[in-house]
Order: structure tokens, then C-alpha cells, then sequence
């Protein structure tokens, strides 16, 4: 009886050993097949964002177009004969950064072209003597740029810096001042960029300039042919010096530029280098929200001026743009075809066949370059808006122009800015300009 009871409590002792082994294991496979799953969800993960990660083959196409490493050099000036000169980029180097070509010996180029900022200021419009109509634009990249100015009003890089040393909310400063400054105090380094004799300007009027009103103005009504032409002259090379310097001053590679060197040189992308929500901006920006229709290749500019409804600065008579600069870039003496420049009248192709109907491009202003755009608010000609947001949201409303364009009035939504609003949700939105921040 004993025995028996010992071989059942054995029995029982057996088989519950086997029901815990057997719960055991169902547990362990149990246990196995759900941690399998999570692995596997694990794992998947990042092989779904890598996908994201991935361009489509058009898609790098695409974006292929925009990468520094197919910028072509920039097309040679020929307006400028010193343009590559090292002691005229030494000189032009220097000038750039002195603050005595001014009225009150405080305004330099780099006042407002502030080299730690992306050679701009940040300021909705610019503060030289006084506060000036429009924003200061970035100058690195520039020498590609066929027109100069918010509106093209000049046609060469030296013809710019001109303009601003004689606007009185600017540099405030005088020609005939300038040309003597720098013979004065520059005079051998002057003499290395340009040989020829340095002109005799003992007599020259302090204050002279046709286009600077008042006492200038009768100063030069009094000049000799002669003496205007030196003085021109002058004028123009100390221009023609500053541009040399400025050719220097190059668009920066960044990181949407690393992501398709990446690409191109095989590797797989790499989230460090570019989010998914980047990428899907920059899939926004060529696809659905067409923006590449205008911000186009490596400097993500046409170099053309189109009117996008942006509005006019409140409180300011309305900046027609490049509608009111075409008549002066023509009438310009320092011009391309201009007895000042270096260029045969025959290869200023830009001015020769220039878009003559200027009622086209009433409100219109030239496409600016994105690159380092983040770094560079506000934004717009006039600093209208504050942020990337702010303009992503432009384009998504479109709103009316202030002023249209004749060309445009003929559009099948009657609208007068050139741009159709581009229907992008929140999240999209935020991608936009998430790829922006990435130039
Ligand atoms: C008071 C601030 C200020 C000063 C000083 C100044 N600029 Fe500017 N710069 C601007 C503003 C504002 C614009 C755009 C003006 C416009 O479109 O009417 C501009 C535009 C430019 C552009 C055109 C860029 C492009 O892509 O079209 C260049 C180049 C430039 N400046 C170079 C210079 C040089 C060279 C000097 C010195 C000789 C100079 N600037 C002095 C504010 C300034
Ligand atoms: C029809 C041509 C055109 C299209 C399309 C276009 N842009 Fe622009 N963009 C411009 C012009 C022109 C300006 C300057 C307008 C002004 O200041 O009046 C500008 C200005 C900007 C600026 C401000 C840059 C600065 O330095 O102030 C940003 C950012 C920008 N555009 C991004 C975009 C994005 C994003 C899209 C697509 C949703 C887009 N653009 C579509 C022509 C265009």
C-alpha cells in the first residue's frame, strides 16, 4: 500500500515536472516568437526610414541640378579687364572694408555686406546714413548674376558698387571725393592695377557728381569734358577693383550638397546628413509646390525678375521693381556698351536683347538665391516677412499683387502675380521649409 502510494506521488511528481516543463517551454516559445516580432520590428524600422531616405532615381535627377560640385565657373567678365588681377582683388579687398569712402567716414561695403553674415545684415532694408527702400542683398555668388539689384537696374558686378558710393542714404560720398581718395592714399597700389599715368587732380572739386543733387551737381556742371572723363574713369576702376575682390566670395557648400555628393558617389544615405522630412521637402519643392520653376540649379535662381504678390512695404510709395530699372540700366553710362567698360559693344548680349516691354515686369524683382537662405532674415526685397514659415505660407496663399502685370492679367484666374497657390498641408509646410533650412 505504502509502495503504491510512493509510485503515485513518484507518477505525480513526473508528470507535474513534465506539465511545468511543458508550460516552460510553450512559455520560452511563447516568449520566442514575441521577441522575434519585436526584433523584427526593430529591424524594419530603420530599414522603412532608410527607403524614406532614398531618391527616386528622377528624384536625384532633379536634384542633381542643384549640387555646388556642377556649378560652371562664372561666366568671364569682359566689362572688367582686372577682374582676376591679384593686386586689383588686393586693392578691391581693401576698399570693400574702408569706411572713409563715405560722407561721414563711418559706411563701408561691409556695413550692410557684413562678412560673418553671409556678406548681408539682417535688417528688413538698409541702415547706411539713413535708412534706405529695399533689403541688402547677399553678395557671395553674385558674379554669376547677368543683372545686379533687387530690379537688374545694373548690368555688371563694378557698375553695382558704383551706386551705392554715391547714394546719399548709403555712402553718401561724392565721385570726384572718392577718385581723389584714393590716388591720394592708395596712390602705387592704384598705379599696379592700372599702370597708366595717374592724372593730375590737384584741382579736382572735393564735391562732383552729376547724378548727386545740389552743390555736387553745380561742381560738375563746371568740369571740363576733360577732367569728367578722368574722374569717371577713376570712378569706374575703383568699381572694377571692388568687383575683383567680391569674385572671390563664392556660395558655400552645405548640406543638401554633402547628401547628393553622397548620392552620386554611391553610398547609402545617411540620416545624418539629410531627415526624412527634409528630403520630403525637397521632393515638395520640385514636385507639387513647383518652386524650382524658378529657383533653378546650383544658385537656385533664373536670374530672372517675376512678380509673386508680394506686398508692398506698408506706408511706402509702391516699388514697381524691374519695371522702373530697365529704362536706367540702358541710359547707364557704366554699362556694358558704356565708354567704361572693357567689353566690345558686340558681346553685351544681356543688354542687346534684354526683354524690351517693361510693362511685364511691373512688381517684379529677381529671383534671389536660396543658398544659406536660413541665415538670412527677413525676407523679400523689403523684409516683408520674418520668417521661412511666413514665406512658405505666401506661396501657399498667393495672394494678389499689389500691382500686376500686364502679361499676367490674361491668366485664367485673372490674377496679376505670377504664381498659383500651391496647396500644401501643415506637415508639408513644416517639410518645405525644413529642406530650405538645409541650403
Ligand atoms: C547701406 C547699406 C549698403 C551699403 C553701404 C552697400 N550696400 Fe550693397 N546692397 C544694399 C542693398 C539695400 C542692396 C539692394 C538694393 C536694391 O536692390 O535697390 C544691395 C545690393 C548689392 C549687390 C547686388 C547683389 C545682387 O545679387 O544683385 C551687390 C553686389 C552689392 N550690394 C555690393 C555692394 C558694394 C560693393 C558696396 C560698397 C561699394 C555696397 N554694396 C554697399 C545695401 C548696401
Ligand atoms: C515665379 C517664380 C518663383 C517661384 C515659382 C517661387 N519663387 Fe521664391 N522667389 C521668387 C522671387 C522673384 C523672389 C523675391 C520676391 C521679392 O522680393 O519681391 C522669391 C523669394 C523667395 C524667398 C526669399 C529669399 C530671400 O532671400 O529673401 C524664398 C525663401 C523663396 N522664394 C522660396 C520659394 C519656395 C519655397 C518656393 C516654392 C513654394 C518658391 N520660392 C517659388 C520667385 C519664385
Amino acid at each position: 500500500m505504502e509502495r503504491q502510494i510512493k509510485s503515485d506521488l513518484n507518477f505525480l511528481y513526473k508528470a507535474d515536472k513534465l506539465y511545468f516543463l511543458v508550460i516552460k517551454y510553450r512559455g520560452a516559445r511563447c516568449c520566442f516568437v514575441i521577441s522575434l516580432l519585436i526584433t523584427l520590428l526593430i529591424l524594419s524600422y530603420p530599414l522603412k526610414a532608410d527607403n524614406l531616405l532614398e531618391l527616386s532615381v528622377e528624384d536625384l535627377k532633379h536634384a542633381e541640378q542643384f549640387y555646388i560640385g556642377n556649378l560652371r565657373a562664372a561666366p568671364k567678365d569682359l566689362t572688367n579687364r582686372v577682374v582676376n588681377k591679384p593686386a586689383a582683388i588686393q586693392l578691391g579687398r581693401v576698399l570693400f572694408f574702408d569706411e572713409k569712402l563715405s560722407a561721414n567716414s563711418l559706411v563701408s561695403c561691409a556695413t550692410c555686406h557684413i562678412p560673418e553674415k553671409n556678406f548681408q545684415d539682417n535688417r528688413k532694408v538698409a541702415f547706411g546714413l539713413d535708412s534706405g527702400l529695399r533689403r541688402t542683398m547677399p553678395i557671395e555668388g553674385a558674379q554669376w548674376a547677368p543683372w545686379l539689384f533687387w530690379d537688374g537696374r545694373k548690368d555688371s558686378l563694378w557698375s553695382q558698387a558704383l551706386g551705392p558710393l554715391e547714394d546719399q542714404k548709403e555712402h553718401g560720398a561724392t565721385r570726384s571725393q572718392l577718385a581723389v581718395y584714393v590716388l591720394k592714399n592708395y596712390g602705387f597700389e592704384y598705379r599696379s592695377v592700372f599702370p597708366a599715368e595717374i592724372p593730375d587732380f590737384s584741382a579736382w572739386p572735393e564735391r562732383a557728381s552729376p547724378i548727386v543733387p545740389g552743390d555736387a551737381s553745380d561742381n560738375w556742371m563746371l568740369l571740363s569734358a576733360q577732367t569728367r572723363h578722368q574722374i569717371n574713369t577713376v570712378f569706374a576702376n575703383i568699381g572694377k577693383m571692388i568687383a575683383a575682390y567680391e569674385g572671390t566670395l563664392l556660395p558655400q557648400v552645405n548640406r543638401f550638397d554633402l547628401y547628393i555628393e553622397s548620392k552620386l558617389a554611391g553610398m547609402r544615405s545617411n540620416s545624418e546628413l539629410l531627415s526624412v522630412d527634409e528630403l520630403d521637402g525637397f521632393r515638395l519643392f520640385v514636385g507639387k509646390a513647383k518652386c524650382d520653376s524658378c529657383h533653378q540649379g546650383p544658385r537656385f535662381t533664373d536670374d530672372f525678375f517675376h512678380n509673386t504678390g508680394i506686398p508692398n512695404s506698408e506706408g511706402r510709395a509702391p516699388d514697381l521693381g524691374r519695371f522702373m530699372a530697365m529704362a536706367k540700366v540702358v541710359a547707364d553710362p557704366f554699362n556694358c556698351k558704356g565708354k567704361y567698360s572693357d567689353a566690345l559693344p558686340k558681346s553685351c548680349e544681356e543688354l542687346e536683347y534684354m526683354q524690351k516691354d517693361a510693362r511685364q515686369f511691373i512688381g517684379a524683382f529677381k529671383t534671389p538665391s536660396l543658398r544659406a537662405v536660413s541665415s538670412r532674415s527677413p525676407y523679400m526685397h523689403a523684409g516683408q516677412y520674418a520668417s521661412l514659415k511666413d514665406v512658405v505660407a505666401h506661396y501657399v496663399t498667393a495672394p494678389d499683387s499689389f500691382a500686376g502685370s500686364v502679361a499676367n492679367y490674361n491668366n485664367p484666374y485673372g490674377r496679376v502675380s505670377e504664381i498659383q497657390p500651391v496647396i500644401l498641408n501643415e506637415k508639408e509646410q513644416a517639410q518645405l521649409v525644413a529642406f530650405l533650412k538645409t541650403l
